[in-house]
């Protein structure tokens, strides 16, 4: 596939870091509940290293998909990484043995994070980290998040990690952490049908800050919406890259990262950087949000 039909490329601001629009993200990849070995070891493979041939180069992860799993796979897969492979994780919580995902948000234990992410994924210094604020689950809350940040810019300073982002954050959650580093991303829930901080978008857009949504197809259980299935119908394409390819025409900075454990959906999911929206399917598809039902999900990350 040609690269450029990946929704084109975007550079994080302040970086030498090009990625083309269509990622990857790999929570998809653990087993059950992001949690043990997936049941295709050879099919997570497979995926990746599809990917990475149609063209990606920004794959999404974190040390706790599995955990460690999801990157020692990556690792697997990849390892040594082709140039300009952008790997973006996040820390911000660790995994109970019942499979919970409590957060660990200590200076302490965002620094053992960041060495598990570097020995697993076999890195001496990680391209970008997110910051994932504890929140109100999958969505935002305010409150400050200034210890973390200033112990990630720690981390930055000593070499471990290059750039800096955020995760589950609020505008004014945002600016506090401007204030203590550059931040390059923000990576918050949102999709066709769940469209809090249509704001903070545009805010960032305007900033050259990329925003990456996580759910971009509605997560664990993906988008239904009659509207959408019937828009699809009529341009000849599946429901989950036309929700894609809306993603992509909302704004310019906007950055994907489906997740799947299929190489049919992968390709289903990159061709959705050569589907064209016009006008009134895009006011069609504005129509959805609140209709569709936005499905509850089961973890929070
Ligand atoms: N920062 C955070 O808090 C946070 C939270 C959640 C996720 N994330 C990141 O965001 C990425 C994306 O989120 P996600 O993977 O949870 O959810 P998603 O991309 O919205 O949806 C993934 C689900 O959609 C299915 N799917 C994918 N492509 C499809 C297709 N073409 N047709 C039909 N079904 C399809 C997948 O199943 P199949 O495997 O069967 O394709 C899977 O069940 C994650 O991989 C992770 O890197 C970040």
């Amino acid at each position: 596939m040609n690269e450029d039909k990946l929704g084109g490329r975007f550079t994080f601001p302040g970086t030498s870091l090009t990625v083309q629009r269509i990622g990857y993200g790999a929570m998809q990849l653990a087993g059950p509940g992001v949690w043990g070995p997936p049941k295709d070891p050879d099919g997570a493979v497979a995926v990746l290293r599809e990917a990475v041939a149609a063209g990606v180069n920004h794959i999404d992860t974190s040390d706790y998909y599995g955990p460690h799993l999801t990157n020692q796979i990556i690792r697997q897969a990849l390892h040594p990484y082709p140039a300009g492979l952008v790997i973006v994780t996040k820390l911000g919580c660790r995994r109970g043995p019942d499979k919970s995902w409590p957060p660990a948000i200590s200076p302490e234990e965002l620094t053992a994070a960041v060495h598990d992410n570097l020995r697993n994924l076999g890195l001496d210094a990680l391209d970008i980290v997110n910051y994932r604020a504890v929140g109100s689950g999958s969505d935002p809350a305010e409150g400050s998040i200034a210890e973390q940040v200033t112990a990630l810019a720690g981390l930055q300073r000593k070499g471990l990690i290059r750039h800096i982002g955020l995760s589950n954050v609020t505008a004014a959650q945002v600016a506090e952490a401007q204030a203590i580093t550059d931040i390059v991303c923000v990576q918050n829930n949102y999709n066709l049908a769940h469209r809090r901080g249509e704001a903070l978008i545009d805010d960032l857009a305007r900033q050259g800050i990329a925003y990456v949504p996580f759910w971009p197809l509605g997560g664990f259980r993906p988008l239904q919406s009659t509207k959408l299935s019937a828009v699809a119908d009529r341009l000849g394409a599946t429901p989950m890259r036309v929700a894609l390819a809306w993603l992509l025409h909302r704004s310019p900075n906007i950055l994907l990262i489906p997740g799947t454990s299929s190489v049919a959906h992968l390709h289903e999911n990159l061709a959705a950087g050569q589907l064209t929206l016009s006008p009134e399917t895009v006011a069609a598809l504005d129509g959805i949000a609140g209709a569709a039902g936005e499905a509850p999900h089961s973890a929070r990350w």
